[in-house]
């Protein structure tokens, strides 16, 4: 139950809203099975020191397309769920496309996320591009010289 639906008579705090869809991603999240370890070929460790939250993900590229994803997450259920919808839209697509997923659209793709949880999406968007920017260096490191 919402604090909406709740009643806020007297409540001073940010209301929390959640929609159906970031529900269902927080109870249910995709694409986190892990990759196999020869599958990855971009990875990113990162953290919001300001709450303390840590995500990794996972890429999987093949003729540049994000082929595999995978996340985890030790954050809030708006990083789970956001982190889960960003994967959503991430996989399938070409590198360039994935790099232009901003973490408004995937606010936009689950219908909302209350304001104070809004630096949530932000762990998710961050995590794919310095996934892709391992990709990418991994790729010039394989380059013959
Ligand atoms: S509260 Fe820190 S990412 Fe959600």
């Amino acid at each position: 139950m919402s604090i909406d639906q709740a009643g806020t008579e007297g409540y001073q705090g940010p209301i929390l809203y959640y929609t159906d869809a970031v529900i269902e991603h927080f109870q249910h999240p995709r694409n986190v099975e892990p990759l196999p370890p020869d599958q990855v070929d971009g990875s990113a460790l990162i953290g919001d020191p300001g709450c303390g939250d840590q995500m990794s993900l996972d890429i999987c590229v093949r003729e540049g397309r994000i082929a595999a994803i995978s996340f985890k997450s030790f954050g809030c259920p708006g990083a789970i769920s956001t982190s889960s919808m960003l994967t959503e839209l991430a996989l399938g697509k070409s590198v360039e496309d994935a790099e232009g997923i901003s973490d408004d659209d995937v606010v936009v793709a689950l219908g909302g996320i209350p304001e104070n949880k809004k630096h949530c999406s932000l762990l998710g968007v961050q995590a794919l591009q310095a996934a892709m920017a391992d990709w990418r260096s991994r790729a010039v490191a394989k380059e013959p010289r």
